[in-house]
């Protein structure tokens, strides 16, 4: 389908989503979020799709929500429209691994979205931030509470108090981000990795990536028996079988998805 503030791609097993509204440095408008939770839906739905990128420009991945189209919401707009959260959630509840290729900016609901997804590759132009408070707001994305859990209290407070951005060699010591690229190569490289993950058994991706995440909502006791039960359920899988026999046949495995 056309999209008016997104591009939509496929490199082999990738799906390639690219924030695409320069004027606004891909301010996160409604229309935009509505592209991006049909774009994520359809890759998600794809067979042939293992893996997601999500980028957006050399200047912005994202510079927040729409100010200008929040601006003048009531209580009652935001609440009964539960704003910001409605139509999100895509990014989160999305099951194959989604990887941020971040260059520029990538500010409060720019770095919220960034954070919502698997984990992020930045370009060393990248910067990260959550500004809302020099408007008038709170981060209302989830970003006093993954950029919490992600680089500590002491930065987060500090971002969300002030305002201050965060540049790409911070976010990788603080935890931000799992690598820094050189910007030209950001989103070739961001797609190696997504092929390098659509090459692995679909399924135990899949339970990797629950387990991974199951870290940020349990305590250690529940989440080690909650890996151990999804470990378990892998030699259920024909690929664990193909995996393993693999490794000791000395061959690249034929994993089936299976
Ligand atoms: N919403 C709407 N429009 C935006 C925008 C945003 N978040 N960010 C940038 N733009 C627009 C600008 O208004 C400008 O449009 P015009 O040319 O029509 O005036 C255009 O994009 C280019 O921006 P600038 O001229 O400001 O570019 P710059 O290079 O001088 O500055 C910037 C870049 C520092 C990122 C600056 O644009 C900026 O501070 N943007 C706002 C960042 C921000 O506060 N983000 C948080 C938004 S609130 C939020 O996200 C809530 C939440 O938690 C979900």
């Amino acid at each position: 389908m056309p999209y008016e503030n997104i591009l939509v791609e496929t490199r082999g097993p990738v799906g390639l989503i690219t924030l695409n509204r320069p004027k606004a440095l891909n301010a996160l408008c409604a229309a935009l979020i509505r592209e991006l939770g049909l774009a994520l839906d359809a890759f998600e739905a794809d067979n042939e799709i293992g893996a997601i990128v999500l980028t957006g420009s050399e200047k912005a991945f994202a510079a927040g929500a729409d100010i200008k189209e929040m601006a003048t919401k009531s209580y009652m707009d935001v609440y009964l429209a539960d704003f910001i959260t409605h139509g999100w959630e895509q990014v989160t509840k999305c099951r194959k691994p989604v990887v941020a290729a971040v260059a520029g900016y990538a500010l409060g609901g720019g770095c919220e979205m960034a954070m919502m997804c698997d984990f992020i590759l930045a370009a060393d132009t990248a910067k990260f931030g959550q500004p809302e408070i020099t408007i008038g707001t709170i981060p209302g994305a989830g970003g006093t509470q993954r950029l919490t859990r992600a680089v500590g209290k002491a930065k987060a407070m500090e971002m969300c108090l002030t305002g201050r951005m965060m540049d790409a060699a911070e976010a990788e010591r603080a935890g931000l981000v799992s690598r820094i690229i050189p910007a030209a190569d950001l989103v070739d490289e961001a797609i190696k990795v997504a092929e390098r993950i659509a090459e692995m058994s679909r399924p135990v991706v899949m339970l990797c990536k629950e387990s991974v995440n199951a870290a940020f909502e349990t305590t250690l006791t529940q989440g080690v028996k909650f890996e151990r039960r999804l470990f378990h359920s892998t030699f259920a899988t024909e690929d664990q079988k193909e995996g393993m026999a693999a490794f000791a046949e000395k061959r690249t495995p034929s994993f089936k998805n299976r």
